[in-house]
């Protein structure tokens, strides 16, 4: 298995639309927000924004619409370090769109349209055969085709590219895709979906992460919100905790635990260090809001780290 060297991420681009409320409306209820902004966003992009802003030499696979938010986002994308040769323009679709609302917690709900990134097929991701196997890992979510991610996930695996999957949203998964990812980092919901079991406290953790080893999956990192990580690596389990902040927006906080994670990792730092890193990334992007806006750059991670003594 290639251990340092690219990064691939495979997956979405949205442009977010986010109004912040104080409450979530309940169904039949009309609420006025505080503030509205449009951001760009997208699991996929959010994690490999992380990932080139955190250090990373890497290339993203996706699809934009052939709209002017596309041609914004890739711009943009490039201008974070990103590889965005592999991003293709679909003609007549447009691009992907989330609408979000943020209470005053700093939680949120997320409704998607799919737009260009259903047209992310089996048959693009052949076409980037040559970028997945030359990379030392690929980092998946599931916002894009499953069959896709099935079929990147093979051609990564028959190179020795290590499979990194971040299960969000929650989606069930065959057994075929999970034997074939090394690195899994689902948070509770995602690891109650995959293996049916609760995740409540440590000891759940460490069973959940049990089924997901029983799966093939060598490295489990079950993100536990302000509790931090459950990190299990052959079944040998414990938690990491995070770092102490105030929350005022977690949207992309696990996207950019994923993106710095897979920074540290291909660096050869150790998995403890590596989660520290993605911690102080996330840790950062909490405190400010939006997805891509909230994600910090290296020296801003380094910084926070130099921070905590
Ligand atoms: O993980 C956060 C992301 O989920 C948002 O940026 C939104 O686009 C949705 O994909």
């Amino acid at each position: 298995m290639k251990m340092a060297g690219k990064l691939v991420v495979l997956g979405s681009i949205n442009a977010d639309h986010i109004l912040n409320l104080d409450a979530f409306p309940t169904p039949g209820e009309t609420v006025t927000g505080s503030q509205y902004q449009i951001a760009f966003g997208g699991k996929g992009a959010n994690q490999a924004v992380a990932a080139g802003r955190s250090g990373a030499d890497i290339a993203f696979i996706a699809c934009t619409g052939d709209d002017d938010t596309g041609e914004r986002i890739r711009k943009q994308l490039e201008s974070d370090n990103i590889d965005v040769a592999p991003v293709s323009v679909i003609d007549g679709e447009s691009t992907g769109v989330a609408l979000i609302f943020v209470n005053g917690e700093g939680e949120n709900v997320i409704g998607i349209h799919a737009g260009a990134n259903a047209a992310l097929s089996p048959t693009l991701v052949e076409a980037q055969r040559e970028t997945i196997a030359e990379a030392a890992a690929l980092l998946m979510q599931l916002e894009s085709p499953l069959e896709s991610v099935l079929a990147a996930a093979k051609i990564a695996h028959e190179n020795q590219t290590r499979v990194a999957l971040n299960p969000a949203p929650a989606r069930a998964l065959s057994d075929e895709l999970l034997a074939l990812v090394d690195i899994i980092t689902p948070n509770e919901t995602e690891a109650e979906k995959l293996t049916g079991i609760r995740v409540e406290n440590d000891d759940d953790a460490a069973r959940a992460a049990g089924a997901l080893h029983a799966k093939g999956i060598d490295t489990v990192l079950i993100t536990l919100g302000s509790r931090g990580v459950w990190a299990s690596v052959n079944g040998e389990g414990r938690r990491v905790p995070g770092f102490k902040v105030k929350a005022i927006d977690t949207i992309a906080a696990g996207d950019t635990f994923n993106g710095a994670l897979m920074t540290a990792l291909l660096e050869e730092r150790s998995l403890d260090e590596a989660i520290r890193f993605a911690h102080a990334a996330a840790a950062i992007a909490v405190t400010r809001k939006g997805a891509q806006p909230s994600v910090p750059w290296r020296k801003e991670i380094e910084d926070f780290l130099g921070q905590q003594g």
